[in-house]
């Protein structure tokens, strides 16, 4: 068994495999490089005396437009306090209040306090780090770091391997019973993102290239308060929480920015704040977000944000923090069932490069380390449980092809920010998949994106984080 991605999704998956021997391969030697180590926001989970999962259920529907699958949405809410238990079992240190009580906060499009955290805003950090310890102890994994996967070995349509290269391109077969792709999101496609550079879609464009369908590509949420820094591509991220401890977005007059958009005025749901920020930036008034008169613990709460505000010179305790929205996180992916499974015989799907409705148009916040840790668990042992899939047949390799060169990289990225940003238009979706299209053959980054801007332009009108405005131009 092969699982390529070392976030929490490929983490879990390969746990729950046990005793069946997995091999975990992921881009970097110490799995620091997924988007889920990044992640601030916590896991939701119906766990407060008020609360039930059918309340947790009812919000993700609302935040997911209704687009959701229902089953998976009541399936992924009922776990979810199971699932705290699991990983506070694997060694997750949750944050509890002064009478030891686990500590429930609040975040946008949440009618309850749900959400755990693990280290303030480093809860993702805290769970890849417990997780990756029992992946260390535990005798079924073998982890190989260093590592990409540039093509799955199918025999008679089924995927039974994969070729990995390793930093200097040597490459290496490995047969495999089945593969499971939890490779993350394509935030790194847009020209501003908060997530990893490895979220380029990789795992998305070789389940797709093996035959796998895609669905719901056009699904992209914007987070936005990512830290405006001049000139980056990957941006830390200014989490929400912060605005639930009281912070407000200011316009470049110290205006509040949200006054009159929306009831809820700064926790507004994410799409919404999003929206309001990107026009801000296409008018070049810069957006702030202003926390100096919290009163907070910052090392305990937020030693997240802190410590990448200082690294570029702003204190967030006396200075105004610059804001930008940013590509976060993919609704979209892989077509998989409720299982993982994409259709081709021995090729899985879990995490954000999936797509099995849960999240529906719009995800609620909290709901994508549970989903990854979750649905990986659900996957594993469902793998251990069942025999490998016959093949028959003829081998070949399903590869993406080539990728772009570097220095075009920008470009794509810039372009795919312009026209399927957080407001978009039908004109320039055209656009925009005209100017792909010219550029399909460059690589398979490009293709990815023009599937995207294909699926945004055939949904036309507005849902969820697909936002669509005529007089966008
Ligand atoms: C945040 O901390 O603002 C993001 C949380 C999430 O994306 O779920």
């Amino acid at each position: 068994m092969v699982v390529v991605g070392g976030g929490v999704a490929g983490l879990a998956t390969a746990l729950a495999l046990a005793p069946t021997p997995v091999r975990l391969l992921c881009l970097s030697h110490d799995g620091s490089g997924s988007a889920s180590a990044l992640a601030q926001g916590g896991i939701a989970a119906a766990l407060g005396p008020a609360d039930s999962p059918a309340g947790h259920a009812r919000d993700t529907l609302i935040a997911g437009a209704r687009h959701n699958d229902t089953a998976m949405v009541h399936w992924l809410c009922g776990q979810a306090p199971a699932t705290i238990d699991w990983l506070r079992a694997q060694g997750v240190a949750f944050d509890r209040d002064e009478q030891g009580q686990l500590q429930l906060g609040r975040e946008g499009g949440h009618r309850a306090a749900r959400i755990v955290h693990a280290g303030g805003d480093a809860s993702g950090a805290a769970l890849v780090r417990a997780l990756r310890q029992r992946v260390q102890q535990a005798t079924h994994v073998q982890w190989r770091g260093g590592v990409a996967v540039d093509a799955l070995l199918q025999r008679g349509g089924a995927v039974c391997g994969v070729r990995v290269r390793d930093a200097g391109g040597h490459p290496q077969e490995m047969p495999a019973a089945a593969v499971v792709l939890a490779t993350g999101g394509i935030g790194a496609l847009f020209a501003r993102t908060s997530n990893p550079a490895g979220a380029d879609g990789n795992g998305l464009a070789l389940g797709m290239a093996a035959g796998a369908s895609p669905r719901d590509l056009e699904f992209v949420q914007f987070h936005p308060t990512a830290l405006d820094i001049a000139g980056a591509h990957c941006l830390p991220l200014v989490t929400e929480a912060l605005r639930g401890a009281g912070a407000r977005l200011l316009d470049a007059d110290g205006r509040a920015l949200m006054a009159g958009v929306h009831p809820l005025g700064d926790l507004a749901p994410r799409d919404i704040v999003a929206r309001r920020v990107w026009q801000s930036g296409r008018d070049h008034a810069p957006v702030w977000l202003d926390a100096r008169e919290l009163e907070l613990d910052w090392g305990r709460s937020f030693p997240t944000v802190l410590g990448a505000c200082l690294a570029h010179g702003i204190d967030p305790r006396h200075q105004l923090i610059p804001v930008t929205p940013a590509a976060h996180f993919h609704m979209g992916g892989l077509a998989v069932d409720v299982d993982g499974r994409t259709g081709i015989p021995g090729l899985h799907a879990v995490g954000e490069v999936a797509c099995n409705g849960v999240h529906g148009a719009n995800r609620l916040a909290s709901n994508s380390l549970l989903e990854g840790v979750s649905c990986g668990r659900r996957l594993g042992a469902m793998l251990a449980a069942m025999p490998p899939p016959a093949t028959a047949g003829a081998f070949h390799w399903a590869e993406r092809g080539q990728a772009m060169a570097p220095e075009r990289l920008p470009a794509l990225r810039e372009l795919l920010w312009q026209s399927a940003g957080p407001v978009r238009s039908e004109a320039r979706l055209r656009r925009a998949a005209q100017t792909c299209s010219d550029w399909q053959c460059e690589g398979w980054q490009a293709r990815l994106g023009l599937a995207l801007l294909m699926a945004a332009s055939a949904r036309g009108q507005s849902l969820g984080a697909h936002h669509c405005n005529a007089s966008a131009g």
